[in-house]
This record gives C-alpha cells, structure tokens and sequence, in this order.
C-alpha cells in the first residue's frame, strides 16, 4: 500500500507561533508592506547576479588543495607498496587510498572500495546493481516491482527519505521507480519510530537515505541512540539497505573549542547489535579537494562488498590510482585530513555566522521563521510560514538572487507545506553573501506580510 503522508509528523519543522505581520492590525500591515516593497525596489535596482543554490566550495576553499597537483610529477615514484598507480590492477583501489579511507571510517580496509571521485556515483551503481541483479541472494529489485504491480496495480517498491535531505538522493531512487517516502528528521536524526514501523512491517520497503553527520540540509548529526536504532534494525525485507552517505563526516566548523559531539561509528554499532549485511557507507574527497576530482569509498558487509565487487568488476577494470596516489600523498592521514579540515573551517565559519547574523537581525523579532544553527556542513535548513517557500524563491530570483529550488529537500521537489528553503552559503564571497542575504531577508518579510494580507482576504494582485 502506498504510505500516506501524516502531516501531524511533520509539524515540529514549521514556525510555531503565529508572526508579527499576523499580529498587526490592518494599518500596521499595510505601513510595513509599503516599508518593505520600497526595500525591495531599492534593491532590485541594483540589479544583483548572485548565486546562493549549491553547496559548492568557495574558490578559496578549492585553492587550499592546489599544492595536491604538483606531488606527481613525471619524476615521481608511482609505486605504492606492491602495487603501481600508473596501471591496471588493485580493482578495490590502490592498497595505501583503502588504508586512508579504512582509517576515515574506522573499519577494516578489507571491506572497503576506492573508486570513482563521486560516491553519489557509488551510491548509484549499488543500487542499480540491486535493481538488475539483486542483492543478498534476492531477486532483482526490478522483478520484484514488477511483480508487486501486477498483483497490486499501483503499489511501487519503497525508499524512505528523511525530510528536509538531499535532492540527489531522492532522485535516483525516484529514477528507478521507487515510491519516495518522505520520513521527519528530528534534531537528534530521523523519527526512529516511524521508520522502525516501516521498515520492520512492510517487506516492500528497501532502503533509507542516510546522512549522518551534519545532514544536509538540517545539518542535524544523528545522536548515538538514532544510530544505535538503525543498527538494531529488523527489516522485514532481507534485501533491505541503510545507505548511509557520511559526505560530511569532517566538515565541522565549530570554534576551537565549542563542543561537537562525533558520530558513533554504524559498524562497531552493528557488531554491538550483532548485526552484519545492513549498512553500506559512503564518503569521497568532494569537500575536502576538488569536487568530481578525488576520489570516493565505500565499505559493507564482507557478504555485501563481495557481491558489490563482483558487480562493480564488469564494469571496470580498475579505478583512477593516479589521484588516489596523488591524494593519499596530501591528505596523508586522518590527522593530516583533520588539519586540511580545519583551513575550511576558517573560510566556512565566517559565512554561517554571517547567515545567523543576518537572518536573526532581519526576522528574528518578526517570528515568520526557523532556521537551522550548524556546526558543520554545507547547509541551513530554513522554514517559512506554510505556504511561503515557493514565492519566498521567486521574489528573490527577481531581485536577483538564486536560491535552490524550493521542495528540492523533498521527494519529487514536493514540499506540502510549501516552507523548507536550503540556503547555501558557501560559494559566495562573503560581500556577495551579505547582500545575498539582505535580498532573502525583504523577500520573506514581504511574502509573509502578503500572507497575512491573504488571511484577511485583502490581498490583491500587485498590491505591494
Ligand atoms: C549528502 C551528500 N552526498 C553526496 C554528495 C556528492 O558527493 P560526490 O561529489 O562525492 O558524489 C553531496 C554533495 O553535495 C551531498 O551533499
């Protein structure tokens, strides 16, 4: 059966209380309208060209991994142990970029693969491996939809998607025909009851999108007992997999000093829970070199990598040693990975003070909003009133500021509430933020001013 969305499970994520505009009486709304639309005329006619829509590292940021480019030259040594980067063999990726990435995440290098410089691209090939030929000794998960729709016209395999999460995600699965269903976040991860009850009651119910650590776009890190939860799970499907993105597992930019609890690692959670072929995790370089230009790891079961190596070994030979070799020889190590880190931090903490400041300075008396306060990240998750986020977007594309895309947290870019906005402030300089965020402050001022004129039903079109 399909899932019906409950809209009581997501009511925690909205603004609570009703807004100052709410409040006002007529002529007080009217006066703020007329103060906010000569902000936004203002502002319009400084015809501003800016984007706030991807999580994309500043060309600061990017700049701090150059020295990268120079460690292989054509003198350098491209021997790694036994093994040489400069041709075919290693298929599960170079021996010294297995240890690095088997360090990352705290597990054994025998169950991890080095491939490839997007996970998203990992993520991907398992589960079209799953869909064509099946995982854990089930049949394909193409069959098996098939076969549900013939005896159930309509019904869809499913994946749970926490909201607000990543685009990327919910389309690959929408991709492969899967019914998306949306899962609350809270602030400690995802409603674990909820997807408790799904996953252990509905043997249709194949998968969740994970991202652990600094989530984006909540930028929520799940607590020990949420991760301890999905450890614990008893899918009612054998051929059920937590895929779990730990794209972020380094990105905090917390002041030295403030505390930031690290994430319980899901593999020793899994061994404490006695489980073994539920989690398959993700990472890459992404955020920490070059996006699309470093490489990307994964690390399973010994059953599940066994399957997920014969899969990946018919489509190719070996992966791209050369920048594994490259990055092993900057990144070093874990501590060496932490210190790069760290040269983020300094370029990204800056720009969400900057988002905090503004959004508090600008609407935090007026109660139209929530938003999400990271230690980490590429995101802030922000809530407007319900109905607002689409207008909110468009009024500050007009005034010259690009946003992502409004419902793009949601499966099928569907937000039923219309009110989560991503905002991404990293690839702005932070004079361009500044006046990125100034733009979205008189947009949602003004879209929620119009709103409370609509509840009236004194809203015009035009009217400022
Ligand atoms: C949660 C998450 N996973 C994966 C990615 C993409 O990573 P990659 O470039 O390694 O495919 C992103 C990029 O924004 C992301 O936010």
């Amino acid at each position: 059966m399909p899932v019906k969305l409950d809209q009581e499970l997501f009511q925690h994520m909205l603004p609570q209380q009703a807004n100052a505009y709410q409040l006002m009486s007529d002529a007080e709304l009217n006066a703020a309208l007329e103060a906010i639309g000569k902000e936004a005329q203002e502002v319009s006619e400084k015809h501003l060209a800016l984007d706030m829509a991807r999580g994309k590292p500043s060309p600061e940021q990017t700049a701090l991994s150059r020295p990268l480019l120079d460690l292989l030259t054509s003198a350098s040594d491209l021997t790694d142990g036994a093994s040489f980067a400069d041709n075919y063999g290693d298929p599960d990726g170079l021996p010294s970029a297995r240890a690095l990435a088997a360090e990352l995440l705290g597990v054994d290098p025998a169950q991890v693969i080095v491939a490839g410089s997007s996970s998203l691209n990992l993520m991907h090939d398992v589960l079209d491996m799953a869909y064509t030929h099946g995982i854990a000794g089930q049949k394909p998960w193409a069959q098996q939809a098939s076969e549900l729709a013939a005896a159930h016209p309509g019904e869809k395999l499913k994946f749970l998607c926490p909201v607000p999460g990543y685009d990327r995600h919910f389309r690959i699965t929408e991709y492969y025909g899967f019914e998306n269903v949306p899962v609350p976040m809270t602030e400690h991860g995802p409603d674990m009851k909820y997807v408790r009850m799904l996953v252990e009651g509905d043997s249709t119910v194949k998968g969740v999108w994970c991202v652990p650590r600094f989530a984006n776009p909540s930028g929520v890190s799940y607590s020990d007992e949420v991760v301890r939860a999905f450890a614990s799970l008893r899918p009612a499907a054998p051929d059920f997999r937590v895929m779990w993105d730990n794209a972020y597992a380094y990105h905090t930019f917390a002041r030295p000093g403030e505390t930031c609890a690290p994430l319980m690692n899901i593999f020793d959670a899994l061994a404490q829970a006695g489980r073994d072929d539920l989690i398959i995790e993700f990472a890459s370089t992404a955020k920490v070199t070059f996006p699309s230009s470093g490489m990307a790891w994964m690390c399973a079961s010994e059953k599940d990598i066994q399957e997920i190596r014969a899969s990946f070994s018919v489509r190719r030979v070996s992966p791209e040693k050369l920048l594994q070799l490259a990055h092993v020889r900057f990144l070093k190590d874990r501590a060496g990975l932490e210190a790069h880190m760290e040269r983020h931090a300094e370029l990204l903490r800056p720009r969400f003070e900057l988002v905090e400041r503004k959004l508090t300075d600008g609407l935090g008396k007026l109660a139209v909003a929530a938003w999400s306060h990271p230690k980490g990240g590429y995101f802030v998750s922000f809530n407007g009133p319900v109905g607002s986020a689409r207008a909110i977007v468009s009024r500050t594309r007009e005034m010259g500021v690009k946003l992502t895309s409004a419902g793009a947290t949601w499966p099928s870019g569907n937000d039923p509430f219309d009110s989560n906005i991503r905002i991404a402030p990293s690839y702005p300089s932070l004079k361009e933020l500044s006046q990125a965020l100034d733009v979205f402050v008189i947009a949602v001022k003004q879209v929620a001013a119009r709103l409370a004129k609509v509840d009236r039903g004194q809203y015009a079109f035009g009217d400022r």
